[in-house]
């Protein structure tokens, strides 16, 4: 019953919610409803009927209003709304940015062919990275499209032990480069938006012919879930 709640349903159960009957029951009169609804009082307590026999609302009776809130199933309809507008609002075509190829500090080596992240980039991702990052340095005017997009929710590799010492958690969407499957990676503790780190199952100097200073553009996805 919560996936097929009919709009007008769903815009009452919003109405109940918004004067508190999310959590618990709220006063309120058929009059008030409709006022909110702009529908007549007859067409409110209509609604109210229905909800009730299909188990979107629970009800207790007072002398002139009456003590309403959401039933679990009430509340499942309005989470699954929610969860359609995130994804609308998150997703879409992605993210574009354009930069360069720059040489990085060659860590990108180490930290990816740690075995603990390996693992973690296999699960989440799909694949094997090869071993080392490819650096890209965003061009001005698209850092701050970067900066937006460490702050959405990403894939995340939790921080972990290994070898003495911590490795650090580390966020990663999904990404292209020219049309070549990669990941843009982002350290949790760095706080720099100016060069993306790319990895990719692919050696993508070779496979794009890419030396230091080409021209690429990278696409990030972005409302993604593992
Ligand atoms: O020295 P640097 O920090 O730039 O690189 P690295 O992370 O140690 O990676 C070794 C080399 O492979 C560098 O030239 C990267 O640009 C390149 N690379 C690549 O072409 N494709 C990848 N998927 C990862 C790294």
């Amino acid at each position: 019953m919560p996936a097929g709640a009919a709009p007008e349903d769903k815009e009452l159960l919003k109405q109940l919610a918004k004067i508190g009957g999310l959590h618990d029951y709220v006063y309120t009169s058929s009059g008030e409803l409709a006022e909110k609804l702009q529908v007549s009082q007859q067409t409110a307590s209509r609604k109210i009927l229905e909800l009730l026999d299909a188990g979107l609302i629970v009800r207790r009776m007072g002398t002139r209003k009456q003590l309403i809130r959401l039933s679990p199933s009430g509340v499942e309809v309005l989470r699954r709304e929610y969860a359609d507008y995130r994804a609308l609002f998150q997703s879409g075509e992605g993210i574009s940015v354009r930069g360069r190829i720059v040489a990085g500090l060659g860590e990108g080596r180490y930290y990816i062919g740690r075995e603990g992240y390996r693992k973690a980039f296999g699960k989440l991702l799909g694949f094997d990275p090869y071993p080392g990052t490819l650096n890209v340095e965003v061009e001005p005017l698209d850092r701050e499209k970067v900066a937006e997009v460490k702050d959405m929710d990403g894939l995340m590799i939790q921080e972990f032990q290994a070898e003495g010492r911590t490795f650090g958690a580390v966020k990663c969407f999904r990404a292209e480069i020219q049309g070549v499957e990669a990941a843009a990676i982002f350290p949790l503790r760095s706080h720099h938006t100016n060069v993306i780190e790319l990895i990719s199952p692919h050696f993508l100097r070779e496979k794009l012919e890419l030396a230091d200073g080409a021209e690429v553009t990278v696409r990030i996805e972005i409302g993604q879930r593992a």
